[in-house]
């Protein structure tokens, strides 16, 4: 059992212990280690100013991503490799940020070394489209134009990570520690599934950290204090993503940004929302499994789960048990899992050809904003004639609702524009919403009624 975490930053390698290992990222990067390049505006995951790479094991090589490090915290870095905009270019001015220098990228500069950090990410992805790179970083002096330049000027020349950092001697570093749990206080990185359920039976009031993209945002806003952590960063066999049948099965630890690439073919119409979701860097981090447990009724990935039918398999101390994701929800942030249970993996029913799906995302902000309503309908028809209809809408009552009424109506009617306006004012009177700062409760209602329109104009013409 090591008592210390271990990680690089800017290829060298550190040991962290004790209450350290709870310090926020970006925090530890600029007092701790002096890279204060890495700046922190809104501490919640919103500004992209203190954004990151972070390079982990993927086979023999190392793979980074950006992250926004306000809401990492040093436990979740462990056998991990931060580059921060000091390291970049191990000394030298980097492709990207001689572009930000040519193109005028920059004016008060805070916002800066975000940019060039989420552009370096995107060069590790190989991922060519500049403006939805840019979504999780901000500037309030510059103007996006320049920074979009800079980043198509950069693209084909910026160095790749592992050639500035050879990945082997990292990973020869990190080799012995990979082999051992973690535990500090009340923290615990098990090797094992049996150890991770052992640990959450004895604190049933731990917590699970995951991206922890929202778990920093309860920490850094909120001032939540854990009673223990628990990382499943160590448990094999839950980062896998793949199809079984006519299944995608998800592993826990399934970045949502894997999810996003598994189906952008698979499931178009989730693409789109998923494009919307956060912004790369919350994707980088955060799981689908995280979303789910978070258990937001705005939750962008939920209506669809609940449409398609997906099941959750939840381990615990007396195995495996399956749950339906629409029953999952008791009340608001109310689960049906037990203290000894832990979500190991998401399975989703694919779509067959001939069902119509739609998922609707209403927000203020088109990206990186958290929806006012949410909506998913899948329909199967033959000749004209609504055969099933499945409709979920979330931001509408403390969790989201399957609409039973309007799926009753609908079932055997023609389809017509009148049909799913009637169908409409019966989902109007299945909902409860409330106003908040996402939205009124009229603006909700009128949303709920004008979905159902709408599906019939995008989908039935
Ligand atoms: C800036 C920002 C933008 C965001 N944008 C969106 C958005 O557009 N749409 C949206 O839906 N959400 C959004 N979110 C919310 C968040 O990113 C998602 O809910 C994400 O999927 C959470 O995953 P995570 O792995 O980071 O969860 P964590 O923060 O690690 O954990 C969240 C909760 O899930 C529990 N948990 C995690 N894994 C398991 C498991 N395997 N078993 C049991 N419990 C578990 C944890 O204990 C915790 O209670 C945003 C958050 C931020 C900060
Ligand atoms: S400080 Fe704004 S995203 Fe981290
Ligand atoms: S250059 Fe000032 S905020 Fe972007």
């Amino acid at each position: 059992m090591r008592d210390y975490v271990i990680l690089h930053v800017n290829g060298e390698p550190v040991r962290v212990t004790g209450d350290g290992i709870f310090e926020s990222l970006s925090r530890f990067l600029r007092v701790r280690r002096g890279a204060a390049g890495t700046k922190v505006v809104c501490e919640e995951g919103d500004c992209g100013a203190c954004t990151v790479l972070i390079g982990r094991r993927d086979g023999d090589r190392l793979r980074y991503r950006a992250v926004n490090s306000c809401i990492q915290f040093v436990f979740q870095l462990d056998l991990a490799h931060v580059v921060t905009v000091e390291g970049l270019g191990a000394g030298a001015l980097t492709p990207v940020q001689d572009a930000m220098v040519r193109c005028h990228g920059a004016q008060c500069g805070y916002c800066t070394p975000g940019f060039v950090m989420a552009i370096a990410g995107m060069c590790e992805e190989e991922e060519t489209d500049a403006a939805r790179g840019i979504t999780g970083n901000l500037c309030r002096c510059t103007g996006y134009e320049p920074i979009v330049k800079a980043a198509n000027e950069s693209f084909a020349t910026q160095k790749r990570m592992d050639a500035v950092y050879p990945s082997a001697p990292i990973l020869e570093r990190i080799a012995e520690h990979e082999r051992t749990p973690v535990r500090i206080a009340n923290f615990f990185k098990p090797k094992t599934l049996a150890d991770a359920i052992a640990f959450k039976s004895e604190q049933p009031r731990c917590v699970i950290v995951q991206g922890g993209t929202d778990f920093g945002v309860w920490c850094n806003k909120r001032n939540f204090v854990p009673p223990a952590v628990l990382s499943l960063d160590g448990v094999e066999g839950l980062s896998d993503i793949s199809v079984d049948g006519r299944e995608l099965v998800v592993g826990a630890r399934v970045p949502l940004a894997e999810f996003e690439r598994a189906v952008r073919d698979l499931v178009p119409e989730l693409r789109e929302i998923m494009d919307r979701f956060g912004s790369p860097q919350i994707k980088n981090a955060g799981t689908l499994a995280g979303n789910i447990a978070n258990a937001s009724p705005i939750a962008d990935t939920l209506p669809f789960l609940y449409v398609t039918g997906a099941t959750l398999e939840l381990t615990g101390l007396a195995g495996i048990r399956r749950v339906a994701v629409a029953d999952f929800y008791k009340g608001y942030k109310t689960l049906d899992l037990r203290a000894d249970e832990i979500i190991t993996r998401v399975r989703i029913p694919l779509p067959s050809d001939g069902d119509t799906l739609r998922l609707y995302k209403v927000s203020k902000r088109s990206h990186l904003d958290i929806s006012s309503f949410t909506a998913a309908m899948l329909m199967r028809r033959t000749d004209g004639r609504i055969d099933s209809m499945r409709v979920a809408y979330g931001g509408v009552g403390p969790v989201v609702l399957r609409l039973g009424k309007t799926e009753e109506f609908l079932k055997g009617k023609a389809i017509s524009a009148e049909t799913f306006a009637e169908a409409g004012e019966i989902a109007r009177g299945e909902i409860a919403p409330i106003s908040d700062v996402r939205g009124a409760r009229e603006f909700r209602l009128q949303l709920a009624e004008n979905a159902l329109c709408r599906f019939y104009y995008d989908a039935c013409l």
